[in-house]
């Protein structure tokens, strides 16, 4: 079975995904969940693109010791010595070199003739080449690049020292038998296409990114690029979990296969969707909630009779388990961190007698706990923004024939109790003014978005929030039984992360910077 490197870019192309802006922590926690799921390779940022970038990089880079940690680069010196920089603690580390090579980039973007990219890109290798022994290059937007050229531009990365050649179909623009015919041409007439490592990265604006990739597996490639969930630029990137199934599912069609520990999958999403605020659509392939749910009466008499007749994946497989303990009010907290532990996660006793709290208080108001209202209170705070504000008390006034009117109560870091009121065009909308009074910061609600967690009249509402100031776009999640609860602490979530991204610096998005 040929092996297929699986190189994430969940970190960096993921994270251009318009509203999601990742801290270093929460980049150190997805990384390290990269590793349990056994990734090759972890491209964690664009180091040139800012200090906060340089820095998140340089924090994944010293926490993960299994995987080889990359940094995007720009053919241009300084950009490769801020990854030098970067990578400097890496056990594995690895450089990213892109440079365009389509028509259209050329004259529109670069005003670079074909010997001019030719020459720039061989510049910028050689010079890495110095710090870096392994050295991936990207011709972008090798889809729209004449097939003669991308030969010659692949031939010259070998020759200059790219260990990997990474064919982008930048703009998702390719078919799968296009695309998989690159593949084929480079592998036929490139002297030295033995000696390296050829790669596929795919976007997703034409719904083709995990076929294409699938394509290029079955054409030579030996890498695929992708993110976790499909996030990214646009449409998105090949969603890494749909390849790797696909390759497991049908093995005697492709005869290849990832290393990924396939049960880690729905761990690694559900986390990757809490930390970048973007919800997995429902009937999204192999992680939506709906991708194991049998809703037809004949589909359900078939499932009963025999489960292969509609189920080619089962649940187990990518991590999802069933539940067999079912908490209530009574339960101990020696049952809570049995259950804690059954379902994966290792906290400390100071995080267990946190999330045990918050526990007690869920089974006081919701008879059966289950595992997803378990998982969603732990997920809620997986990572600790420093809370400048504690969302205290809400009271609301509400008619159907009347202006809503909330007061809410903040508990400031140093105990300062904040208190202010006001009227909205809805019960949310008053209670996000008075936060705003309360807090004295000015912010944009860009997006919200509810959802259930489980079923029922006690299930626990999860929101989330995208707040804009300036150039400054943060998420924010809350969970409560009550829907305005947690709208409320989804908000104040939000706030909290502005002002620790306030104080990084370069903590302003980087996506306006032109990947030129
Ligand atoms: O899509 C793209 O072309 C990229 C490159 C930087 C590889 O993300
Ligand atoms: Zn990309």
């Amino acid at each position: 079975m040929r092996k297929i490197y699986v190189f994430d870019t969940t970190l960096r192309d993921g994270e251009q995904s318009p509203g999601v802006n990742l801290n270093t922590q929460e980049k150190v926690e997805i990384a390290l969940q990269l590793e349990k799921l056994a990734v090759d390779r972890i491209e964690a940022g664009f180091p040139a693109a800012s200090p906060g970038d340089l820095a998140a990089v340089n924090a994944v880079a010293r926490a993960v010791r299994n995987a080889s940690v990359i940094g995007l680069s720009r053919s241009r010196e300084q950009d490769i010595d801020a990854a030098r920089e970067a990578l400097k603690d890496a056990q594995d580390p690895c450089l990213h070199l892109f440079l365009a090579t389509s028509p259209i980039h050329r004259k529109h973007k670069l005003r670079m003739e074909k010997h001019q990219v030719l020459e720039t890109a061989e510049a910028a290798i050689k010079y890495a080449k110095k710090y870096f022994s392994k050295i991936e290059f990207s011709p972008e937007d090798a889809g729209r690049t004449e097939l003669d050229f991308l030969c010659e531009v692949t031939e010259m990365a070998i020759r200059a020292g790219a260990t990997v050649v990474n064919i982008p179909d930048t703009v998702g623009y390719m078919t799968p038998s296009e695309f998989g015919n690159i593949f084929k041409t480079l592998k036929e007439n490139v002297r030295g296409i033995e000696t390296i490592q050829l790669s596929a990265h795919c976007h997703d604006d034409l719904g083709m990114a995990t076929a294409n990739a699938l394509a290029a597996i079955l054409n030579g490639a030996d890498q695929i690029e992708g993110t976790i969930n499909g996030i990214g630029e646009r449409a998105g990137n090949t969603a890494l979990e749909e390849v790797a199934l696909a390759l497991e599912t049908r093995q005697e069609f492709f005869q290849a296969k990832t290393s990924l520990v396939l049960n880690e999958i729905a761990r690694t999403s559900r986390l990757v969707s809490k930390l970048t605020g973007m919800v997995v659509p429902g009937n999204k392939a192999i992680v939506g909630a709906n991708a194991f749910a049998h809703e037809s009466g004949i589909h359900q008499d078939g499932m009963l009779k025999e489960k292969t007749t509609y189920e080619i994946i089962s649940p187990e497989t990518i991590g999802l388990k069933e539940s067999k303990l079912v908490l209530g009010k009574h339960s101990g907290r020696h049952a809570f961190r049995e259950k804690l532990i059954d379902m994966g996660y290792d906290l400390n006793d100071e995080q267990v007698n946190e999330a045990f709290a918050k526990f007690k208080v869920l089974a006081d108001r919701k008879k059966n706990v289950i595992d997803e209202d378990i998982r969603a209170l732990i997920e809620e705070k997986l990572v600790q923004t420093p809370e400048v504000f504690v969302l205290d008390t809400i009271q609301l006034s509400y008619g159907n024939q009347s202006v809503p009117m909330a007061t809410v109560r903040i508990v400031q870091a140093e105990g300062t109790m904040l208190e202010e009121g006001s009227i909205g065009n809805g019960s949310v909308d008053a209670i996000y003014k008075a936060i705003d009074k309360a807090t004295k910061e000015e912010v944009e609600l860009e997006d919200y978005s509810i959802k259930s967690v489980t079923h029922g009249k006690d299930a626990l509402g999860d929101v989330h929030v995208v707040l804009k100031q300036g150039d400054i776009s943060v998420h924010g999640r809350g969970v409560s039984t009550d829907i305005l609860e947690a709208s409320a602490k989804a908000y104040i979530d939000a706030i909290n992360r502005l002002i620790d991204k306030r104080k990084t610096p370069g903590g302003g998005r980087h996506g306006s910077m032109s990947l030129i």
